[in-house]
């Protein structure tokens, strides 16, 4: 009796404590964010903001010199030390890198990736990172990238928006470039093409899948990892077993059955169909700034209209400065993990333990102040051309979109061929107006998305 009697008070002082946070946090808004409370730590802060956590997390870095200290609940393993300072960037990802693995939590957080390269550390990344390099930057890799690019633009992609434009159909962009980049992606590393981006728009059960997996891994980081390990094996809430047994099914099916080159075939597609969820959402992203900005659409066009080259894509330059623009705001892949092997002081300061969490968010960093322009939230293509007319370099610890220094992204290039061949498409050939009343922001996940996607009318543009 008194056992319940105690774990009956000490339910109620949980509840006590989390209403008054709940209610101091919502009189002074942002100020009580970093309130750390008694047993709850900052948790009540990052609970109540989760509806506009980038923003708010942008608020937070800007407010606290660009780094700062995140206190979890008391014993619940998740504190962790936020910062996006440019030099704290440059010294873990490049000048001290050996001592910034991405560490043993990440890999616990991220296990449905399995020994892919993503949440590999040490001598497996050296190997996964030669063979993928050996791969991503092979000649008839590239050929096959243009040519399924070029076929699927030709054979769904048109037909699709030619079919939505005439029978006044409402689209959802989101949907569309997410069918886009899985087909291709399936046609690269299986020779198999899934026509998931048909007129008949099949159900993808994988698509939902990683977009609830991505959800969930994402509230992985606040949670102890009792917790989410209990609610996975019970399957409740974002941990529902559904959605992450569908995602292994896909990535561990297999198409070929060889069985000595099935494991490494298995490595490449986890990696890669992981990969096509981040060029849709830079695309999605990009064309619902242009949207916004219709200015930017007619440069782009007259650009088009003057130096298009199909064989040389980069005469592009103010496409590509838009391109560039558009994922400094909306960075696909919005986090980036470290845990140092060893204890030191970062150029800011900060002292960070031996297997501490320090975690990067490339959304915030793309939106400070201090690092870009004064108006850093606005859409300003222009920012990115030089004096002369070309591009501006701007240094990766400041760009982090793809990653900076050894573990720099290995598919750059063909992401930005393959979004450039996918955005000349449309922006030459189609209006689109976006349906009102929908809300865009990005929801809390590991990729940045639009929770309902992106829905749009579309017309032939002659
Ligand atoms: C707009 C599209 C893309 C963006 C913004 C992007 C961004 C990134 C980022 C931020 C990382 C570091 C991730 C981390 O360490 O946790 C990364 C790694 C990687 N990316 Fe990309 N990526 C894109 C497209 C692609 C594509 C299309 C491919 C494949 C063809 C690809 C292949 C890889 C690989 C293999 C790595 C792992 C590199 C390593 O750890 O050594 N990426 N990418």
């Amino acid at each position: 009796m008194a056992m319940i009697g105690l774990f009956g008070v000490l339910i109620a002082f949980i509840f006590f404590l989390v209403f008054q946070c709940f209610f101091v946090c919502k009189k002074s808004h942002n100020v009580a964010l970093l309130e750390n409370w008694p047993f709850l730590g900052m948790l009540p802060g990052i609970l109540f903001n989760l509806p506009r956590i980038f923003y708010w997390l942008s608020e937070v870095h800007e407010a606290n010199d660009m780094t700062f200290a995140f206190k979890g609940p008391w014993f619940s393993g998740t504190d962790m030390l936020f910062t996006v300072d440019p030099r704290n960037i440059n010294h873990m990802l490049s000048s001290n890198f050996p001592n910034y693995p991405k560490g043993p939590e990440f890999k616990k957080i991220f296990e449905i990736l399995g020994d892919g390269i993503v949440a590999a550390d040490m001598e497996l990344w050296e190997d996964l990172r030669k063979s993928g390099h050996a791969l991503f930057h092979h000649q008839n890799f590239l050929k096959l990238t243009v040519s399924s690019t070029t076929s699927k633009l030709k054979n769904d992609l048109v037909p699709l928006l030619d079919q939505a434009a005439e029978e006044n159909i409402v689209i959802d962009l989101q949907d569309v470039f997410q069918r886009f980049m899985f087909d291709t992606a399936s046609i690269l590393m299986t020779g198999y093409d899934q026509m998931s981006l048909s007129i008949e728009m099949p159900e993808v059960e994988f698509s939902e899948a990683a977009d609830f997996a991505e959800e969930a891994l994402f509230y992985r980081h606040l949670k102890p990892v009792i917790l989410w390990r209990l609610q996975n094996l019970i399957s409740v809430g974002e941990e529902d077993e559904n959605c992450f047994g569908v995602f292994q099914q896909y990535v561990c099916k297999d198409h070929i059955n060889k069985k000595k080159r099935r494991e490494e075939w298995r490595e490449k597609r986890a990696n890669y169909q992981r990969r096509r969820d981040t060029s849709s959402s830079a695309l999605t992203w990009f064309f619902w700034l242009l949207s916004n900005h219709p200015q930017v659409m007619t440069k782009i066009r007259q650009e088009i209209n003057t130096k298009f080259d199909p064989t040389d894509l980069d005469k592009l330059v103010y496409l590509h400065a838009a391109l560039s623009e558009s994922m400094r705001l909306y960075p696909p892949i919005p986090f980036n993990h470290k845990s140092p092997s060893k204890s030191e002081v970062l150029p800011s300061g900060h002292k960070v333990e031996a297997e501490s969490k320090i975690v990067i968010c490339i959304y915030a960093l793309g939106r400070m102040r201090s690092v870009w322009v004064e108006d850093a939230s606005e859409f300003k293509p222009e920012i990115w051309i030089s004096e002369n007319g070309g591009l501006k370099h701007e240094p990766s610890s400041k760009f982090l979109v793809f990653n900076a220094g050894p573990r720099t992204c290995l598919g750059k290039h063909i992401a930005l061929l393959q979004m450039k061949m996918v955005a000349v498409e449309i922006i030459q050939n189609y209006d689109f107006m976006v349906v009102e009343g929908q809300k865009i922001k990005p929801f809390p996940s590991v990729l940045l998305r639009i929770k309902h996607g992106l829905k749009v009318t579309v017309s032939k543009n002659i």
